[in-house]
């Protein structure tokens, strides 16, 4: 019904925000014409696969893990970052799998996540007044008047980027890289701390249960589960332009698919009820992530589910919390009514990260570790006094030895940011944090397993 009354340009009509203004008309049409012959990088049946796992977790039978750069760079592309990326997410959906006990969905942050929405349109430094960067696929991080220009060619360079990107995660998805019996190789040298001899010590666990298996005669081949991972892409969907030339229908069912990654979400300064994203993204059949934040009102959440979700499909839609420590009580639940007395099919999932972005005294742009992880533990504490199911987490993570939030068992301090920041736009946790975060939340659902085995004898 929603697809007869929509077409994917229809977004062009409503009042846009935080997409660039092309000042060559002429370049951004043909940019436009040559990826709308492009191949799509993902296939429908995909879209609708993930759309089914997702279900899983919003019923509390699986488990949202989604994660990457704040910011994918033409600068930092490399096999090497690629790989230790998913490693990292390999690690996580390791600890929660074999020590919660429960499925993991593992969404990448990568292959398209390259358009940021900025707090100000403008950056001034001593003086000088340009436009913000607004990621690779617009314009260069350098201040000078020429690397602000929006351009509108990045999206070729995008597409091509994300397009290899894919290549090697399907690659390293099914080609034997993500094999469990591999599980001691996903460590990378320079993880430290009480964590990393954890994950050691679970590893030891699962290859013994491996060997008690193949001993049994229960051997792997059949079993393509232990031999490979699904693994899914994600991004914002901000960047309309190249959204609309990737869209196409899809030749199974003839719905209108996003064929630029799997899942795509809205952001938080994105989200109008009227405006171009959600009109863009109410008409596309992949799965759509929707950024809840402090200013989201309940009756705007009732609308956007409304306009989102009106066939109240679970798993079409991912509400993203992400509220900042210490608010999740002031928000969360208020949002969760609301869902509830809709009656609404929703996976809640926890942005640990956007709520509590800080400057730090040696000026870099940081999060506090100890505020990620406070985050997670109050959208548990709220989902289990509601009753209802904490779906999953989202966050920025690299696999990259990088000094970008505070505190963790590095103990990184303001003074240590300096070190090693590569970030292109917000501080993204480094491989042990990352860790140490997934055993936080295997140990949250297994105090809920139980809790929820007790109420059921
Ligand atoms: C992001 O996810 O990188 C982002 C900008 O988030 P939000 O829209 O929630 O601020
Ligand atoms: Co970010």
């Amino acid at each position: 019904m929603t697809d007869m009354a929509w077409t994917k340009s229809d977004w062009r009509a409503k009042p846009r925000v935080q997409m660039p203004d092309y000042p060559d008309e002429a370049a951004l049409k043909a940019a436009e014409a040559r990826l709308s012959r492009y191949p799509l990088l993902v296939f429908g049946g995909e879209a609708t696969s993930l759309k089914q796992e997702l279900a899983q977790a919003g019923r509390g039978e699986a488990f949202l893990l989604q994660g990457g750069d704040c910011a994918e760079s033409f600068a930092e592309f490399s096999s090497d970052n690629i790989r230790d990326t998913f490693k990292v997410m390999l690690q996580m959906a390791m600890v929660l799998t074999f020590g919660a006990k429960v499925p993991v969905v593992k969404v990448g942050r990568m292959a398209g996540q390259f358009a940021k929405p900025r707090s100000a349109p403008t950056e001034a430094r001593d003086g000088i007044e340009l436009p913000s960067y607004r990621g690779d696929i617009v314009n260069e991080l350098a201040f000078t008047p020429e690397a602000r220009i929006p351009d509108p060619t990045k999206m070729l360079e995008a597409y091509t980027q994300a397009a290899a990107t894919l290549n090697l995660l399907r690659a390293f998805s099914k080609g034997g890289f993500a094999d469990v019996h591999k599980v001691h190789q996903w460590t990378l040298g320079f993880t430290e701390g009480q964590r990393v001899q954890q994950y050691k010590d679970m590893a030891s666990k699962l290859q013994d249960t491996l060997d008690f298996m193949t001993a049994a005669g229960l051997t792997a081949d059949n079993n393509a589960e232990l031999h490979t991972v699904d693994f899914y892409t994600s991004h914002e969907a901000l960047l309309l332009e190249y959204e609309e030339a990737l869209c196409r229908q899809d030749s199974l069912t003839g719905r209108w698919l996003a064929g630029s990654g799997h899942m795509l979400w809205i952001g938080d300064r994105t989200r109008q009820p009227d405006g171009a994203h959600v009109e863009f993204c109410r008409g596309v059949m992949n799965p759509i992530g929707l950024k809840c934040g402090p200013t989201t009102t309940e009756d705007d959440l009732k609308r956007l589910i409304e306009t989102l979700n009106p066939e109240n499909e679970m798993g079409r839609l991912t509400l993203i919390a992400r509220f900042g420590a210490g608010k999740v009580g002031d928000h969360l639940p208020r949002l969760i009514r609301t869902v509830q007395r809709m009656g609404a099919n929703v996976v809640w999932t926890c942005d640990a990260m956007h709520g509590n972005t800080i400057k730090s005294s040696s000026g870099y742009k940081t999060r506090p570790f100890d505020s990620v992880l406070r985050e997670v533990q109050e959208f548990f504490a709220i989902h289990r006094s509601e009753g209802t199911v904490p779906g999953g987490v989202h966050f920025e993570m690299t696999g990259q030895d990088v000094t970008e939030c505070t505190g963790g068992v590095r103990a990184v301090t303001d003074e240590d940011l300096s070190d090693r920041y590569h970030t292109a736009c917000d501080p993204r946790l480094n491989a042990s944090q990352s860790l140490e975060l997934a055993f936080l939340v295997a140990e949250e659902l297994s105090g809920l397993r139980t809790e929820r085995r007790r109420a059921a004898s």
